[in-house]
């Protein structure tokens, strides 16, 4: 039988990961909750945070979720620890892609770019610690212009130029994007670089490791169901 993944985000941001799971772990259904009534949760405090993840999980276990999926960087750096600490199934979190962005040859700082309340997370801090080429570049608006505009994204030039503007004076070898839904502007990002500079999502990150808590039968077999569940 088919076995259930839950996943969850804000919006649309999770579903680049959704999409990213979908190409290669099998003989799965999938849930997906859109939680549009708890966003932006990046401009919200830990504890509504934390609340939203657990209520999330609650509802997606008791769709027979054996493995909970966080689409998103803010609720995987703030709820994470509990919900695994409280919660009978695996969970699944999307880190900031900073390693790879600090492999990275060259001179230059790594431009890491995330919600505000995830750059306040210990999690983060920890991340970031004792190294001085990660610029933490925390975006008050982006992932709500992002959802309002995922469809329209040409109403994205702008947003995404004045942001990278501020950092015109750094030297930047490598941008990480630190909140699903920036993934919508990868592209745009590289095109202002003139594609000299990569920008690293978590998405493989991610697909990696369910695959890696799939039993051996989950990787064979037709994709699975999704169904959408909005809050
Ligand atoms: N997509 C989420 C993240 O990765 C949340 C964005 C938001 O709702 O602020 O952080």
């Amino acid at each position: 039988m088919a076995s259930v993944i839950g996943v969850f985000d804000s919006g649309v941001g999770g579903l680049k990961i959704l999409q990213g799971m979908r190409g290669s772990v099998k003989n799965t259904n999938f849930f997906y909750v859109f939680d549009r009534s708890g966003a932006p949760y990046g401009n919200k405090n830990e504890k509504t945070i934390l609340k939203r993840a657990c209520q999330i999980t609650e509802m997606l276990i008791e769709k027979k979720a054996s493995i909970v999926v966080i689409a998103c960087n803010t609720a995987t750096a703030i709820a994470i620890d509990h919900l695994r600490k409280n919660y009978p199934v695996e969970f699944v979190g999307v880190e900031p892609p900073v390693v790879p962005a600090l492999k990275v040859g060259g001179a230059g700082k790594v431009l890491l770019l995330c919600t505000p309340l995830t750059a306040k997370t210990k999690r983060l801090q920890r991340l970031c610690a004792i190294r001085d080429d990660i610029i933490v570049a925390p975006q008050k608006d982006l992932a709500t212009r992002v959802e309002q505009e995922f469809l329209t994204p040409a109403r994205l030039d702008k947003d995404v130029e004045k942001m990278l503007n501020r950092y015109g004076d750094t030297k930047i070898k490598a941008v990480a994007l630190g909140c699903t839904h920036y993934y919508y502007i990868k592209e745009k990002i590289e095109k202002y670089y003139g594609y000299s500079v990569p920008v690293f999502t978590a998405v493989d990150g991610v697909v990696n490791r369910v695959k890696s808590l799939k039993k051996e039968d989950d990787t064979i077999g037709p994709g699975g169901l999704v169904k959408y569940i909005y809050l």
